[in-house]
């Protein structure tokens, strides 16, 4: 079983989510400061993204420090993509809930020799994030679409009425592309965002096209240490109700029907261990 310390649960209970305090003022200045501090001695941390954002993203969960992971964490997701072949270096690719192009910065370098021939589209609720990203990434090969969905954790202002939600997302022609994945992503989606996603990426793959996600599996994550889980949420298993975002859990077989009634086959899940969010991989 994974340490969970007894500090950790405390700091969890007072913040239920650590990307909620990075929209606070105090608290960017004082972590960006700090981090930027910290990455001064070393050329290749010095242009990662300022970071409140980092730690909006939850990079390897550390608040001032989290520089080498966040580069780690890009480069070992797309060596596993590439080495299961769910994509290759020409692919027309979408990430949902691209955050400040942690995974996207493994395409754009190095900038003087790139390896991705590719096209990137990356699709984020959070306006600060997708500017940062237009702003850092070439806009002949990565383009950044803000989502119109709303989250109590992941954007600010008021939410619609749930019963008059309609989502009119549409991020690229039909059968355009052949890759769509997400990392953690669907760990912050209640049930009608997550249908939307998944109806929106079937459309936009070409057959063959492979979507990849990552979940929390209430059936493959350990609970009573880090996570409970014990609120619901419709279809959902939720952390903390007041924040029903800050972390979403679902059954194995209420999202592998779900891939399926969107169209999908050979819909495998796969846990990946301990507190860590199971895989689930589909084919259009
Ligand atoms: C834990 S972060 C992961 C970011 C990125 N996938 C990564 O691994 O670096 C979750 C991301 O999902 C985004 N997000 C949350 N709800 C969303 C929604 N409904 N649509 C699009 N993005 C959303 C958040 O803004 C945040 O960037």
């Amino acid at each position: 079983m994974a340490f969970y310390s007894k500090h950790d649960r405390i700091f969890r209970k007072l913040v239920p989510s650590v990307a909620k305090l990075s929209y606070n003022l105090a608290f960017k200045m004082a972590g960006d400061t700090v981090a930027r501090i910290v990455a001064q001695p070393f050329p290749e941390l010095r242009d990662l993204p300022p970071n409140h954002l980092c730690v909006r993203i939850g990079a390897g969960n550390r608040v001032f420090n989290g520089h080498v992971n966040f580069i780690q964490a890009g480069n070992q997701t797309w060596l596993a993509f590439l080495a299961r072949n769910y994509c290759t270096s020409r692919s027309d690719v979408v990430e949902l809930g691209c955050g400040c192009g942690r995974l996207a910065r493994p395409l754009r370098d190095p900038v003087w020799d790139p390896w991705f021939e590719g096209t990137y589209v990356g699709v984020d609720i959070d306006k600060e994030m997708i500017e940062y990203c237009r702003q850092n990434f070439p806009p002949e090969r990565f383009q950044f679409i803000l989502s119109p969905h709303k989250s109590r954790t992941y954007s600010r202002g008021k939410l619609p009425d749930e019963s008059k939600v309609a989502f009119d997302l549409t991020i690229a022609a039909e059968d355009s592309k052949d890759f769509v994945y997400s990392l953690s992503l669907f760990s912050h989606l209640l049930e009608a965002e997550a249908v939307d996603y998944l109806q929106e990426s079937y459309r936009i793959l070409r057959a063959g096209g492979i979507m990849f996600l990552t979940f929390f599996c209430m059936e493959h994550v350990e609970l009573g240490q880090r996570w409970t889980f014990a609120h619901r949420c419709g279809n959902a298993y939720v952390e903390n109700p007041h924040y029903p975002e800050a972390a979403v859990a679902y059954k194995e077989a209420f999202m592998t029907e779900l891939a399926r009634k969107c169209g999908f086959r050979e819909v495998t899940v796969a846990p990946r261990g301990g507190n860590r969010q199971s895989e689930l991989v589909a084919r259009k």
